[in-house]
């Protein structure tokens, strides 16, 4: 199947629009008190962003057969989760990079504490907006109990944070089946989550949510790698974010370790891996397939 990027791209932009006036509802609004976590809050997830994570929610609920007004509830606060580890991923201590979605990182502008503070309310308030799903009409308060669980694992120890650990911890001496894991750990976790997300509140069968498992978890090694590979040869204004940080952190990426070369293939890897993994989906996984060969095209 070919693959036009363009008309891809104002499928993604309008989907995007639809979750961006969905966070809007959740973070704007009325001043809450005390005024600057509010504000941090609102300006380190209302400030651009591709929203791949909430459109994977609203997808996964499709593929099974739902509606993506069922989980906006648990799409928005997949974002809110996906914000809070870049406020923490850009402190000084972490990444320590100023640039952020083409503005000051948070931390530039509210000051460390503040949005240490923030990204710590954001994951809070999220799982507060997971619970409220329960409330929409034909969600199951026990399948919501179960996205809990299952995203509190992604984001956990275990999952996203052990990723973030093991990338501070690795510096220059990774294998390549370690990469992997760190890959999977901090970046596929969320992605999986999300997906699973969708499915589980709208009743796929399991063995469709084992398929989008899979695919969840081959997308975040080819995003995460295409990732890396921007942030070598990327165009800073279009990526908004800094080019040369993971260089700078001496932090492993396949490309410290097998070339740029090497790390575009292995992309192109994971990309046919998470094709693979819809073989059991017919033209309604067509949208994920797209999302997957994105990946490789994309400049930001
Ligand atoms: C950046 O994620 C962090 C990674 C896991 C590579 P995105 O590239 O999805 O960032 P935004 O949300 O579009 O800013
Ligand atoms: C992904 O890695 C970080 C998270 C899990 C938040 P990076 O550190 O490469 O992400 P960017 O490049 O700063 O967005
Ligand atoms: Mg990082
Ligand atoms: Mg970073
Ligand atoms: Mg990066």
């Amino acid at each position: 199947m070919g693959f036009d990027m363009n008309s891809f791209m104002d499928e993604i932009s309008q989907r995007k629009a639809f979750i961006e006036k969905c966070l809007e509802q959740y973070l704007g609004g009325e001043p809450k008190n005390p005024p600057v976590i509010h504000q941090a809050m609102y300006y380190a997830v209302m400030n651009g962003g591709k929203r791949l994570r909430p459109i994977m929610v609203l997808e996964g609920a499709r593929i099974a057969g739902g509606s993506g007004e069922t989980v906006i509830p648990a799409a928005c606060a997949m974002e809110m989760i996906h914000c809070y580890s870049l406020v923490h991923d850009d402190l000084p201590a972490m990444d320590d990079d100023d640039l952020r979605r083409g503005k000051p990182t948070c931390h530039k502008v509210f000051g460390e504490a503040n949005a240490i503070l923030a990204g710590d309310a954001l994951l809070t308030e999220a799982f507060a907006l997971i619970a409220d799903n329960a409330l929409i009409e034909g969600i199951q308060p026990q399948d919501v109990v179960r996205v809990i669980r299952d995203i509190a694992g992604a984001a956990g120890s275990q999952g996203m944070i052990g990723g973030q650990v093991m990338d501070l911890e690795a510096e220059g001496k990774q294998a390549d089946h370690d990469l992997s894991l760190l890959h999977s750990l901090k970046t596929s976790e969320l992605f999986k989550a999300s997906l699973r997300a969708g499915a589980i509140l709208n009743k796929l069968d399991e063995a469709g949510i084992q398929s989008l498992t899979r695919y969840g978890h081959n997308f975040g090694l080819a995003f995460q790698i295409t990732d890396d590979i921007l942030d070598v040869s990327g165009d800073q204004n279009l990526l908004g974010k800094p080019v040369g940080s993971d260089e700078k952190n001496v932090r492993t990426t396949y490309i410290s370790l097998i070339g740029l070369e090497g790390a575009k293939e292995k992309a192109r890897q994971s990309v046919q891996a998470c094709i693979d993994s819809l073989n059991s989906f017919g033209s309604e996984a067509d949208f994920l397939r797209n999302l997957a060969r994105f990946t490789l095209h994309r400049t930001a």
